[in-house]
């Protein structure tokens, strides 16, 4: 990219994975401006610390044309970020917030021949629904998301889709076939289609970025239906045990998010990725299980999660994302999940008292059908 081509949009610049790349940029000497409503579920004390005071922020919806129509003056680059996430009951706010704010994004773009010249989204590896698969007899499958009447039952293996059989879960390649089996994942499916669809008929250089689970410091202490590593820090440092489901057995892939901001630098300076999806994960697996096993040790405490015979429908029980696209642009995560889980734990020991605002949510999740239990 021209040096010239340094103004971006960060959307979602105070959250997580927004604010990672704000940072990034400043670095980089890009001139910077946020778009972030400062969602309450999210941000409960306001406008947080970490915002760069080196770049513009400004408060508002990306759903409000006006807001976007403003955000988007004198911009090279947009990062949308910003989206309405995790296992939030609501359905209609997904939908307004990320597949409509992202359609009508793009749509002020072209209408007002504004001079973007890239595009890059967030979308994420849950638009794989189980992902690629080893089927004992007929290899390499897809499978699909796992029926409710077989959690209900206690089974929670992915079955081959043409046999029955329970499969093994391997890395998933940009070009398996996706859907999206929760709302949420609805939603990212339609943002990273309107994207890379309107880039091709734009010519606006365009990229979807598939992030795995991200975590790292201001990953939100406040949400309770985000993130697995902040929800087991949060029980664990109220001296409760983190609650698994299913058996715990279930695994994902994590990766600390100044690897996921990295990534998202990487692909706005090369147009090799342009027009595609493009997995940015850790590549690796580790079950759920263990991660407690993790975050109790690097606490110095020792207890044990719990596995109460709950299960999320709709949850994925193993994905791992191949990472081989985003390799070839040199790619390579850098922080162990060793190291990003300390590096958490350090920045949360400077965030003050720790609620469990999950004990606090957790029948509601149960009235809505959210977690269901094993009848058995
Ligand atoms: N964290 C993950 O594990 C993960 C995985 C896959 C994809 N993603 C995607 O990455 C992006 C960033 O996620 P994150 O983990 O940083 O989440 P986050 O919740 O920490 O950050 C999202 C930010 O967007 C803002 N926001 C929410 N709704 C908004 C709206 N209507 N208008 C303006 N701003 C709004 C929030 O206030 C927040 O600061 C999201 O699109 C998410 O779907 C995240
Ligand atoms: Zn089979």
């Amino acid at each position: 990219m021209a040096a010239h081509q340094k103004r971006a949009l960060v959307t979602g610049g105070a959250g997580l994975i927004g604010s990672h790349i704000v940072d990034l940029l400043i670095r980089e000497g890009w001139t910077v401006r946020i778009l972030d409503n400062l969602e309450p579920n999210t941000h409960r004390h306001g406008k947080p610390a970490w915002v760069n005071p080196k770049a513009e922020f400004v408060q508002g919806e990306v759903q409000d044309y006006g807001t976007m129509r403003a955000a988007l003056e004198d911009i090279d680059v947009v990062w949308h970020e910003a989206a309405y996430g995790g296992y939030m009951p609501e359905m209609a706010k997904y939908v307004l917030v990320n597949s409509f704010g992202t359609a009508q994004l793009l749509e002020i773009i072209r209408d007002h021949k504004l001079p973007v010249k890239k595009v890059i989204v967030a979308s994420s590896q849950a638009v794989y629904s189980e992902g690629a698969a080893l089927c004992p007899e007929h290899g390499h499958v897809v499978p699909l998301i796992r029926p409710v009447e077989q959690l209900r039952a206690g089974d929670f293996d992915v079955h081959c889709p043409a046999c029955g059989e329970a499969t093994t879960s391997i890395a998933t390649p940009e070009s398996t076939p996706g859907g999206g089996e929760t709302v949420y994942a609805l939603t990212k499916v339609d943002q990273e289609k309107l994207v890379l669809l309107w880039g091709k008929q734009t010519g606006i250089p365009t990229v979807a970025l598939r992030y795995s689970c991200t975590y790292g410091p201001r990953q939100s202490l406040f949400n309770p239906y985000t993130g697995v590593i902040a929800i087991f820090c949060t029980r664990l440092l109220n001296g409760k045990p983190p609650v698994m489901y299913e058996d715990g057995g279930q695994t994902r892939d994590l990766c600390f998010v100044e690897d996921i901001a990295r990534a998202n630098l990487l692909v706005a300076e090369t147009d090799k990725l342009d027009g595609l999806p493009v997995n940015v994960g850790s590549g690796r697996a580790t079950s759920v299980r263990d991660l407690a096993g993790i975050i109790a040790k690097g606490l110095g405490l020792g207890i044990e999660p719990l596995a109460r015979g709950e299960f999320r429908p709709g949850e994925i029980r193993s994905l791992i994302s191949d990472i081989s696209r985003i390799r070839t642009i040199g790619y390579e995560p850098q922080v162990t999940l060793e190291q990003g889980i300390a590096r958490y734990l350090e920045w949360i020991a400077t965030q003050g008292p720790i609620t469990d605002y999950f004990g606090e949510i957790e029948a509601g999740l149960r009235t809505k059908g959210i977690v269901q239990s094993v009848q058995s």
